[in-house]
């Protein structure tokens, strides 16, 4: 298991524009609703020409990538697609660093610990099997360390984007918002959601209300991509048209959306 990025890493890496260590970092960092923040570089670059000839077939004009996490994917879309207004959403795009005597914690906007950094290693809020088994003590230590917080009353604080620095140098628009209760308003022609509607993260019930979220801010007649990739790196998802209230299936991407009979239901 490769060693956890600490913040002042990132923070020192971003300085010197090392992109390799911040995709590391954004990589193993896990929202407390338990989705990663997991996306790579060359992701959807099999998928890129479907949705370019989509949204030609169709003029898209407005484009909305949702969950994009570090807006890495969202700008090689926009590089794809050319002139058009890209924008991107994720529920936590700032988090705040809290740093005293070489000890750190990252936290979201609700003030609820993301990472523990000590001056040797970094742990996730939720350390699982492989870390137990490989650093057991490291997780103790980083549990203790989360009850200390609590009683301190002072720190240095850092403002810590979890957007890429070449995306914040880009005019794709990334905006802070909760997908079960959409903020950015539309309509858009094109749509596309990455790894985030899948069967693994959300209920049905989840899923659905997610649908409903989504295709309220669909144009008519404007199309949804909803992919998904496996570990193999394989992307599966499915092209959907928007007809008034209906979701039709237009084309697939390997195997096609995992979700597809909710989107179209
Ligand atoms: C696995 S990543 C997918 C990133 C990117 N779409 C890709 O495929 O490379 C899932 C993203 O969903 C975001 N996320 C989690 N819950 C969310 C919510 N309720 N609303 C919006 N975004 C959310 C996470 O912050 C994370 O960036």
């Amino acid at each position: 298991m490769r060693e956890r990025v600490r913040v002042p890493e990132l923070l020192g890496a971003r300085a010197r524009g090392d992109n390799n260590v911040e995709d590391r970092f954004l990589t193993q960092l896990q929202l407390r609703n338990g989705v990663y923040k997991m996306t790579e570089r060359h992701r959807f670059d099999d998928t890129l020409d479907a949705t370019v000839s989509h949204a030609n077939r169709i003029g898209a004009h407005r484009v909305l990538d949702v969950a994009c996490s570090s807006g890495i994917s969202t700008l090689e879309l926009a590089t794809a697609l050319g002139t058009r207004e890209v924008h991107g959403t994720d529920l936590t795009i700032e988090a705040t660093y809290l740093e005293r005597d070489g000890l750190g914690w990252l936290v979201d906007a609700d003030d609820r610990v993301l990472q523990v950094d000590h001056p040797q290693w970094a742990m996730t809020w939720s350390p699982g099997k492989r870390e137990l088994a490989t650093h057991p003590g490291r997780v103790a230590h980083s549990l203790l360390l989360r009850a200390l917080r609590r009683g301190l009353r002072s720190f240095a604080r850092t403002q810590v984007s979890l957007i890429s620095s070449e995306v914040a140098a880009a005019s794709v628009e990334i905006h802070e918002e909760d997908a079960f209760e959409p903020t950015v308003k539309g309509p858009f022609e094109l749509v596309r959601v990455a790894n985030f509607m899948n069967i693994f993260y959300f209920s049905r019930r989840e899923l659905l209300a997610l649908r409903d979220a989504v295709v309220s801010r669909l144009a008519d007649g404007g199309v949804l991509f909803v992919v998904r990739t496996h570990h193999d790196r394989s992307n599966h998802g499915s092209y959907f048209e928007r007809r008034g209230s209906r979701m039709v299936e237009l084309d697939r991407v390997g195997a096609g959306s995992e979700v597809r009979e909710l989107i179209t239901r």
